[in-house]
């Protein structure tokens, strides 16, 4: 095919040079009906290609025109046999993945550091999660993926599970070994699905790690928005071999996305994808240019550490995106959040994400050295300036154990529920999601057991001033669990 078109693109273009007088929605009509500051901020030309799916412009819903073909483009250039747009980012392709696999009651093998939109997918499919441990980080206080041995365990004790699901790479640009995940989960005839979410830009250069479909896996859902120039809520879900159905994904992102489909958002996936296809390779080697002159002047700096290839090597990190600055600032004395904070108030400088100990910097094409340079220049003022006394303190960056699961967590959300003291939960099945930072990692998910040692390592975080999310009472003095029927003696 060739890459160089753009089909939905053009037939935006070539349907807002005709100028059609519309008697659709949207009601604003090429901007005349809207609020003239924002349309002026906007410009005329975005507004005339802000439609819906008039028929010359195909539907997402039921494509056979122009989405067709921009669909098959961006399949050809990801080395997907299908290749779907999503207009409500990756986390709708995440459940469209997991809705097309999972009935109610069906086994999925997931790693327990998953983004939120799996553990909504479980509950919406009514699915069974077999979690496994990712490996951690305890230095760096972050969580890898998880290993083949972990995977290998898991399918042995669970060959009827529908799919394993893999992060790869990690927020932090982290991979496991996938291929060879991959190959292990296809001998149980498991499919694998990817959340690709950090990684778009991997399959266009052989100095990054492999992309899901270079490494066989059945789906991935991939952010184009997040690293590969799309606006913001595009993304893609890839499908390769026979175990997955295009027709039950179709079915699944329908039901899942607005009839209301922007038109803005999916004519930047066509024009995102001819970019990466004909120049991506070029733009990665010119971002990982950037991070490595980067990183290298980071690491000069007293105190402060950025990791590189030294991380490579255990099972869990076989490989990293090198585009992925995470700078860990423990030894300044400031924890992440405030050298996230001191960035932003003192530079001009936002970062990616911060934790207790590190903040995330991502360099894409969108950089030059005086950005990257701006970056390091800030971070060598931190250093000088000695912000904190001493070393930040090293709290528990352990992995919580993983309780026990007594219920779908489809039945424990939609269960009576009651309130009841953290402190008197020990045994009772908790109704909520708890998790803390670090390492990010839930600590209790619907439907699990709550066990003394959950409550006190909760206790312990929630002490020392850690941040805790997820449950209704945010001083966790009080959690959800469900009602437990008493039998009645007459
Ligand atoms: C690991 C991971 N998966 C999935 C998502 C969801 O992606 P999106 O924001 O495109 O819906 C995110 C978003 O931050 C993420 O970090």
């Amino acid at each position: 095919m060739d890459q160089h078109r753009t089909p939905l693109f053009d037939a935006l273009v070539a349907h807002a040079a005709k100028n059609p007088l519309q008697f659709h929605i949207p009601g604003h009509k090429k901007g005349t009906g809207m609020d003239p500051e924002f349309r002026n901020f906007i410009g005329d030309n975005a507004l005339s290609i802000d439609l819906i799916n008039i028929a010359p412009l195909d539907d997402l819903h039921q494509p056979s025109g122009a989405i067709h073909e921009a669909q098959r483009l961006a399949a050809e250039a990801f080395g997907a046999e299908h290749t779907f747009f999503s207009v409500q980012g990756t986390s709708s392709a995440i459940q469209t993945m997991i809705m097309a696999v999972c009935s109610p009651g069906d086994k999925i093998i997931v790693p327990r550091n998953v983004h939120k939109s799996v553990m909504s997918a479980i509950i919406f499919a009514g699915a069974r999660p077999v979690f496994l441990s990712p490996a951690m980080d305890e230095q760096l206080g972050i969580a890898h993926g998880v290993t083949t041995r972990s995977v290998r365990k898991a399918l042995e004790i669970h060959p009827d599970a529908k799919a394993v699901f893999v992060i790869n790479p990690t927020y932090f640009g982290i991979s496991a070994n996938l291929k060879e995940i991959v190959e292990l989960a296809h001998s149980f005839n498991v499919p694998v699905l990817v959340d690709e979410a950090h990684g778009v830009h991997i399959q266009f250069h052989d100095e990054l790690p492999l992309s899901a479909m270079q490494a066989g896996a059945d789906m991935a859902a991939t952010s184009v928005h997040k690293l590969g120039g799309s606006l913001t809520q595009s993304s893609i879900l890839n499908v390769r071999g026979n175990r997955i159905s295009p027709k039950r994904v179709q079915a699944f992102l329908s039901m899942l996305t607005t009839t209301s489909t922007s038109y803005l958002l999916l004519a930047s996936l066509d024009t995102a994808r001819r970019n990466l296809s004909l120049n991506g390779r070029a733009m990665a080697s010119r971002a990982i240019t950037l991070a490595r002159d980067a990183r290298d002047a980071l690491n000069r700096i007293p105190d402060v550490y950025c990791f590189g290839e030294d991380i490579i090597g255990t099972e869990a990190t076989y490989d990293f995106d090198p585009t992925k600055l995470t700078i860990h600032v423990r030894k300044l004395g400031i924890t992440g959040y405030e050298a996230e904070r001191r960035l932003r108030e003192q530079f001009n400088i936002e970062v990616e994400m911060s934790d207790m100990y590190n903040i995330l910097c991502i360099v894409t094409p969108g950089d030059t050295e005086e950005t990257t340079g701006t970056l390091v220049n800030a971070i060598r003022a931190l250093s000088e300036e000695k912000p904190g006394k001493e070393e930040i303190r090293n709290v528990m960056v352990k992995n919580p154990a993983i309780p026990t699961l007594a219920l779908p967590p489809r039945d424990a959300f939609y269960a009576h529920t009651e309130s009841v003291p953290l402190a008197e939960a020990d045994g009772r099945i908790i109704a909520e999601f708890i998790m803390v930072y670090p390492p990010g990692i839930p600590i209790l998910l619907p439907g699990e057991v709550i066990s003394q040692d959950n409550i006190d390592y909760i206790t312990e975080h929630v002490e020392i001033g850690l941040p805790v999310q997820g449950p209704e009472d945010k001083t966790i003095k009080n959690v959800k669990v469900i009602v437990e029927e008493r039998a009645i003696f007459a």
